[in-house]
């Protein structure tokens, strides 16, 4: 177990093989089996293999070629209608349509997904999640035709890999993990403890010549200018699909 989760890296590039429903079957099993609040299972996943469908994905994933090269992608939902369901044919008393439900049925999504991430990898498949899920959840919701009470939670993509990157660093675990208390850093410490992100992000993001150049143009000089910019995640993307965001949730019935 440590040594595959230890070795996790997203696949951005798939063979055309298939995965085949017999093991695509003991993945959403195995999921099935993932911890949930209440043991509700608030969530849902839609799979996706149908080329059409896959196009139209495609698109809502602001053409992430990956979507188009795996066979599968698993949209995992918050899905509080089922539950729903369940209580009116019973004619208990109703609940759930609310932001606590959304949120109690996001987190039961994505445990189960990252059990199947796990699992699948375990069996030498690749994934990757896709933030775009959110940033265009509003179109998913049309595409997979999901009901009130469901929402899009994350995405990935499923395969066999065609790639072989290497590990991505990550940041110290002292930053991360606080005893007992959480602690506020100096700005020196927050500094040196960013210091290797720093330098490996920019020599990531500068390895792709065209964006090297756009960078140059831009005047980012820096991986945090990075992040902000216009180019990653800017203030106005926030800003834009957080409004889409409470709109969205407010027409599947899951906002107060
Ligand atoms: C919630 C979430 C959304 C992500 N969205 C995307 C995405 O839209 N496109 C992509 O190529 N990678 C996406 N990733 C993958 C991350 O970029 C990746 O996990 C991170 O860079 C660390 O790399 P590693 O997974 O190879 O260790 C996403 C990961 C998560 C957890």
């Amino acid at each position: 177990m440590f040594n595959l989760a230890n070795s996790h890296r997203s696949i951005r590039a798939y063979t055309s093989e298939n995965v085949d429903d017999e093991l695509l079957n003991e993945l959403l099993m195995t999921g099935l089996r993932s911890s949930s609040s209440g043991n509700m299972q608030t969530w849902s996943v839609i799979v996706t293999r149908d080329e059409a469908k896959k196009q139209k994905l495609y698109e809502a994933h602001y053409e992430q070629p990956m979507v188009l090269q795996a066979p599968l992608v698993l949209t995992f939902c918050s899905d509080v209608f089922r539950m729903r369901e369940w209580i009116r044919v019973n004619e208990s008393k109703q609940s759930f349509d609310d932001f606590l439900g959304f949120l109690t049925g996001a987190v039961d999504a994505v445990i189960a997904a990252q059990t199947i991430c796990l699992a699948a990898e375990s069996q030498g498949l690749g994934i990757c999640y896709m933030g775009t899920t959110w940033w265009s959840a509003d179109d998913i919701i049309e595409i997979l035709g999901l009901p009130k009470g469901v929402f899009p939670v994350t995405s990935i993509v499923l395969g066999h890999p065609a790639e072989d990157p290497p590990l991505r660093d990550r940041l110290p675990l002292e930053l991360l993990v606080h005893q007992e208390q959480y602690q506020i850093l100096p700005d020196a410490e927050i500094k040196a403890a960013h210091a290797a992100r720093e330098e490996s992000a920019w020599a990531r993001y500068n390895a792709n010549e065209e964006l090297r150049e756009a960078l140059a143009e831009a005047g980012i000089t820096k991986v945090t200018d990075f992040y902000t910019s216009e180019f990653k995640y800017s203030k106005e993307l926030h800003q834009r699909v957080s409004e889409m965001l409470v709109q969205t949730l407010q027409k599947q019935g899951l906002w107060l």
